[in-house]
């Protein structure tokens, strides 16, 4: 993909049955991956008074959905620039239209479709759950990335989470991302334990897009406010990270390819 040529923008969300397990932590590092690689990047933060993914960047958005939903700002006033990342906030704290989900998902769909205009790649971070802008972000993503983190409980809910999707949609595309891993073959355990189990009750394999390493400098950015990826981090976290983000991308080329197959042979 040519970051500047026109085309389709790739959408993907990052999801989790159980909260905590990283999912706004890859949404950003993979994001500015992605920045790093030339690509025009929005994130768009649909945890409903709850959002966070502007705090990781240090970064105060005057203006949430909610408030363009009230027309105290134009739809341009949400869009914040948080150095070379488009940000999109959904709601900074829980309010009256924070529960009106039909109205939220009038109103994210022509955000989507703003940003999915202006940029090539757009990152949906969620809340943790099935609820019903967790279910629109996939809807509206050609990837569900799901974090699993070396725990029981995470990996009998993102089964759940899992076999719930799978059954409305059998074919969702879904790729595991490991997080909190203390090693490469840790990770390939998870996965593998996760597959199982998927494999015997569900028939289907998830593929993985990589693993985040657990890591202190990780912990640190957080702190700091700033990505691990603008800190010039260690070796092994800028290789995942960018591991992650070329398979998307590679994913990202796939599908423009065959859309286009697609549209020619109309
Ligand atoms: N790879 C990692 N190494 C070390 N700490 C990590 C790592 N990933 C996440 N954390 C820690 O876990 C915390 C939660 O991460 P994050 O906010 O990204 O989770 P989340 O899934 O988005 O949570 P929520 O469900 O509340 O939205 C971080 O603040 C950080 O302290
Ligand atoms: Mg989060």
């Amino acid at each position: 993909m040519n970051p500047s040529a026109k085309h389709k923008p790739f959408i993907f969300a990052t999801v989790s049955g159980k909260g905590g397990v990283g999912k706004s932590l890859a949404s950003v590092n993979i994001a500015e991956t992605l920045r790093l690689l030339g690509y025009r990047t929005a994130i768009l933060d649909v945890d409903a008074g709850m959002a966070n993914v502007a705090t990781m960047f240090n970064v105060y958005p005057p203006y949430s959905v909610t408030d363009w939903m009230e027309d105290k700002c134009r739809l341009t006033d949400v869009m914040v620039d948080a150095d070379g990342i488009t940000l999109v906030t959904t709601a900074n704290e829980p309010g009256p239209l924070t529960d009106r989900h039909d109205l939220l998902i009038q109103a994210l769909d022509q955000v989507l479709d703003a940003l999915a205009a202006t940029h090539d790649f757009v990152v949906i971070d969620t809340p943790a759950g099935l609820g019903e802008l967790n279910l629109w972000a996939l809807d509206r993503s050609r990837l569900g990335a799901i974090m699993l983190v070396d725990e029981p409980t995470s990996v009998s809910d993102v089964y759940r989470f899992c076999k719930y999707v799978l059954g409305i949609d059998p074919t969702y595309p879904f790729a595991v991302i490991v997080n909190m891993a203390e090693s490469d073959e840790a990770a390939a355990q998870v996965h593998e334990k996760f597959n199982t189990i998927v494999k015997y009750f569900l028939q289907t394999e998830i593929p993985s897009m990589g693993y985040i390493p657990l890591s202190n400098t990780i912990r640190d950015s957080i702190r700091k406010q700033t990505p691990v990826m603008r800190m010039d981090p260690e070796e092994e976290l800028e290789r995942e990270f960018s591991f992650i983000a070329q398979n998307i991308i590679a994913l990202a080329r796939e599908m423009q390819r065959r859309d286009l197959q697609r549209s020619n042979v109309k």
